[in-house]
This record gives C-alpha cells, structure tokens and sequence, in this order.
C-alpha cells in the first residue's frame, strides 16, 4: 500500500512533537494543550500520600518455583493486586537482563533517526500499525504529547511487514524474541491469574485460542509546560493483560486511577508493570477490573516504554465466566466478539473507560 501523505489525513497537519520539542519551546501548541479538567494535578513522588499509595509488587518466581507456602502467599498478593489495583509490577519474570536492555536501546534508536527514515512507516489513518499519533479522529480533538511505534506481532497475519523498521539494523529481530518472552510471561500470568480466582490454571490460555500480541513503543520528549499537556490521554487497555516496560532513568510518568486519585507508578528496577485489560474485567464480570491510566510528561527528561498488548484470538467470544456470575454479582456484560471489540477500540479515540460500554449490558451504562 502507498503510504498516506499526512497532508491528506483528515485530521489536518500533524506535527511531529519530537522535532517540535528539540527546539525547546517555551510555549506549547494550542492543540496539545488541555482543558483544565484534564490537566495533571501535581502529585509529589515522594509526598507521603503518593509513596503509601504504591502498586503491589509480585515476584514470579515464587509462583512458579515457590514452596507451597511462598506460592500461596504470593498467590494471594495476585488477587488483591488485581482485585484492588488492577495493576501491578513482576519481579523476577525470567526474562534477562540483557534482553530488557536490548530492547530499549534499539527503540531509542528508531526514536532518535531523522524524521525522514521514521516516516518511512506512516500509521494510516483508522489504524494504530506505525509510527505517528494514534485514536486521532477529528481537528479539534487534544492531541498526546507523545511519539509512538506501534506494530502487530502475533499472529503472523496481523503484521504488517511494511511497517517494521529496517533500521535501526536488528531491530524486527530484537523485537521478535523480545515478544516471545513477553508471550511467555503473559501465559504465566495468565495462569496464576487464572488459580487466583479458583479457575482451572489453564482455562484462558486455552480460550484465547491464538492469542494476538501488539507492541506499542511510546516516546515522551521533555515538556515546557508539562503542566497542561498529558503524554497519554486516560483510557483502559482493550487487551486480556498488559506488560509494560519503562526506560530505564525514565522519570515517573505514568499514573493509574485508584479511588478518584491519579496515582504514579514509581519504576521498580527491572521490573515489568502488568496491568488487567478489559477482556478480564469482563471475563470475571468485574471482579477484576482494567483501571483507567494515563501518562504525564516531564520538564526535562525524556521517557521511553514498551508496551505489549496480549489478547484472544480475534474469533473469540467473550461473556463473563459462569462461575463469577450469581446472585450477589449479576452479569454485568453482554457476550460480544472479541474481533468486534478490538475495532471498536481502535477506531474511537481514547477515552477513559468509555470504550467498554460497548459491552455493559443497559441497565449498567451509568453505574
Ligand atoms: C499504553 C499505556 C502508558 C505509558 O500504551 O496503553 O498505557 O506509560 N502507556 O506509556
Ligand atoms: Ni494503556
């Protein structure tokens, strides 16, 4: 396919806030600029408040190779994790060092090329494969402050070969295993959650049939005003699970809506941030629930993550599990296509938790 000029995106000029921010602008353009509503309130890393509000940490190891006890209780620290936060950090995921570390540097180096060569993989329009700003649908939407890779990995069929970067050299290769890793530890996770909620281990792996796996890389330049732009307007993940991978020295960005409070997530070294998607809320008919999360931007320092997007195969139909639905918890979501919904998700643009209406049966749309 031809790529897309971007003049004939309907959304008008994009600029590329990359370049926009390497000159330092100490005033930042209108259309990234947000209502005061949504403006990030200033919460403090290390105010009081902030650091006993932190996300729970799992340490995989002991899920997998624990004695009865350790896995127990690690088990149990998984439930309340997904149960109250729907989020949490993994430690000791098995995946190396060295990898984590391959991989954020090969992203920087696609982020740092010349316009030119980046714009080589143009994202078209109603898509989110490719390199430019994605769920932009209209001129006089807010736009992120942010710079993305996105491309689909698994199954084969929904890449799109064009799309993945030749340079920097390595790159497509790097990724390949990096995702492979990834798929591994999100059907651990699976597992576990699985045998947190008293389900036979394997019943969403074996659900999911192939499951699709997408990797977003998200870059923030520094910010003049960080004040009144966000990085990554709030929204759920369409997803089952998500993994996230922060640069390393990445400042504080991203923050997670707990009980009416944006709160940040501090980086925990080498760890992978994991967060529920919406296929669990509604597989689990809410019990475990896809928080609304966003990403700020910083003053001065740039911010790198690595995404990766694990869901059912397409052909899959969804509808809370039978065995999480009674009386004291009505069905909460209607049985709908999964492949339906990932259309849905990506052809509206992101907005807090709104997507999932598109599941909620009525009576619930409100609540
Ligand atoms: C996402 C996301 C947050 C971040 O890509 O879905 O929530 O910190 N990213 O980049
Ligand atoms: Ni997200």
């Amino acid at each position: 396919m031809a790529p897309v000029p971007i003049s004939s995106l309907k959304v008008g000029h994009l600029d590329d806030i990359q370049e926009l921010s390497k000159n330092q602008p100490t005033t930042v353009p209108d259309r990234y600029i947000r209502d005061e509503s949504e403006r990030p309130t200033h919460v403090s890393a290390t105010s009081p408040q902030s650091s006993s509000m932190q996300i729970p940490v799992i340490d995989l190891s002991k899920l997998v190779e624990g004695n009865e006890d350790q896995s127990q209780t690690e088990l149990s620290k998984l439930a309340s994790a997904c149960e109250e936060w729907g989020f949490f950090q993994v430690v000791n995921h098995g995946i190396h060092l060295e990898l984590l570390e391959s991989i954020e540097k090969i992203t920087m180096e696609f982020f740092n090329l010349p316009l030119e060569e980046k714009q080589k993989y143009p994202m078209p329009p109603g898509t989110i494969q490719g390199y430019g700003h994605a769920f932009v649908f209209s001129e006089d939407q807010k736009l992120d402050w942010c710079n993305m890779l996105a491309l689909g990995v698994e199954p084969y069929y929904i890449r799109n070969p064009k799309l993945w970067p030749t340079e920097p050299v390595g790159f497509s290769e790097t990724l390949e295993t990096y995702s492979t890793n990834i798929r591994k530890v999100c059907q651990n996770l699976l597992g576990f959650i699985a045998m947190s909620l008293g389900l036979k281990q394997d019943m969403f792996n074996e659900m999911f049939g192939v499951a699709v796996q997408a990797v977003r890389m998200n870059y923030y330049p520094p910010c003049s005003r960080p004040d009144l732009v966000l990085g990554l307007s709030p929204h759920s993940d369409g997803s089952a699970l998500t993994v996230l991978q922060q640069g390393k020295g990445s400042p504080v960005g991203l923050q997670i809506l707990k009980d009416n409070t944006w709160v940040p997530v501090q980086p925990v070294p080498n760890a992978l941030v994991i967060n529920i998607g919406d296929t669990i809320e509604v597989l689990t008919n809410g019990k475990y629930k896809s928080v609304e999360h966003r990403a700020v931007t910083h003053k001065e320092k740039d911010r790198l993550s690595i995404v990766t997007f694990y869901a059912p195969s397409y052909e899959i139909e969804l509808f809370p599990l039978p065995e999480l639905v009674d009386e004291n918890s009505p069905i909460l979501y209607r049985r709908y296509n999964h492949g339906e919904y990932s259309r849905h998700y990506v052809t509206n643009k992101l907005q807090g938790k709104k997507t999932l209406d598109f599941a909620k049966i009525q009576n619930n749309v409100s609540s």
